[in-house]
C-alpha cells in the first residue's frame, strides 16, 4: 500500500518573515491521512529544518548538485543538504530544465548524488504542450525516466519519487484532467512493471501542475496517482494542508 505524499515546492517565493509564519501555520495544521514535505528556497532550509524538528512533515531541496564538493560555485552537496535535515530533493524540474538548460543526464547525475547521500530524489518529468499536441507524452516521459533506469539501474526507482508534472499545467492554473493524469501515471508504472513489478508496485508517482484544494480530491483518488506536487497552492498553509486532507 502506497502512501499519499503531499510535497510544497515553495520556488523562489517568500521572505524570512513569511517563511517563519508558513512554517508555523503548516506545523499548528491538523496533518492527517497524507505525509507531507516542504522544500523552500535553499537560504531557509536550515531555519526551516530547525522549525520541523519534532513534526511529522518532511523538509526536501529544490535541487542538488552532481558533484560531491570542490569548485562548483552556486551549487549546494547533497552532504549539505543532508546537514540541514533533508529527507528529499527534487531534481529534474521542468523549469531547470527549460530555464536552465539542464539535459537528461545532468538531472540523471543529480537523481545518482542525491540517492547515494541518502536523501530521496524526486524525480520530475513531464511533456510540453507542444510534446502532447503532438502525440508524444509518452515518449517524452520514457526518455525522461529512462536517462535513470539507464545510468543507475532499476533497483534506484524504488529509493526515489517520481512527480508526473506536465510543463502546461505547471502555473498555469490549467491542471490536467484526473483521467488525463491517471493515463500517464498508469503508462508509468507499466513501463517500470516490465522491468521490475516489486519497484512499479512500490514507488510513489505524484501529480504536479495547477493542483490545489479544490481539484485535489478527484485527483488523488486516481489509483495510480499517489501524491502531489504542489506550487502555488503551497504558500498557503490553509490550501495547502487542505490538498492532504482530501485524500
Ligand atoms: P503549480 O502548482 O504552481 O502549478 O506548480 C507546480 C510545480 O511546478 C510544482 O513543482
Amino acid at each position: 500500500m502506497r502512501t499519499t505524499l503531499i510535497v510544497g515546492n515553495w520556488k523562489m517565493n517568500g521572505s524570512l518573515p513569511g517563511v517563519i509564519e508558513l512554517v508555523e501555520s503548516i506545523v499548528a495544521g491538523e496533518v492527517k491521512n497524507a505525509r507531507f514535505a516542504i522544500c523552500p528556497p535553499a537560504v531557509y532550509l536550515m531555519k526551516v529544518g530547525g522549525m520541523l524538528d519534532g513534526s511529522e512533515i518532511a523538509l526536501g531541496a529544490q535541487n542538488v548538485c552532481d558533484r560531491e564538493s570542490g569548485a562548483y560555485t552556486g551549487e549546494i552537496a547533497a552532504s549539505m543538504l543532508k546537514e540541514c535535515g533533508c529527507r528529499y530533493a527534487i531534481v529534474g524540474h521542468s523549469e531547470r530544465r527549460a530555464l536552465y538548460h539542464e539535459s537528461d543526464e545532468l538531472v540523471a547525475r543529480r537523481f545518482a548524488m542525491a540517492l547515494n547521500s541518502g536523501i530521496t530524489p524526486i524525480l520530475c518529468i513531464g511533456e510540453t504542450l507542444e510534446e502532447r499536441e503532438n502525440g508524444d507524452t509518452e515518449e517524452v516521459v520514457s526518455r525522461q525516466l529512462d536517462a535513470v533506469i539507464d545510468s543507475q539501474g532499476i533497483a534506484a526507482i524504488a529509493h526515489s519519487v517520481i512527480a508526473y508534472e506536465p510543463v502546461w499545467a505547471i502555473g498555469t492554473g490549467k491542471v490536467a484532467t484526473p483521467e488525463e493524469a491517471q493515463v500517464v501515471h498508469k503508462n508509468l508504472r507499466e513501463k517500470l512493471a516490465a522491468l521490475d513489478t516489486r519497484v512499479a508496485e512500490q514507488v510513489q508517482i505524484l501529480y504536479g501542475g495547477s493542483m490545489n484544494a479544490s481539484n485535489a480530491g478527484e485527483l488523488l483518488s486516481q489509483p495510480d496517482i499517489d501524491g502531489g506536487l504542489i506550487g502555488g497552492a503551497s504558500l498557503k498553509a490553509a490550501d495547502f494542508i487542505a490538498i492532504g486532507q482530501s485524500v
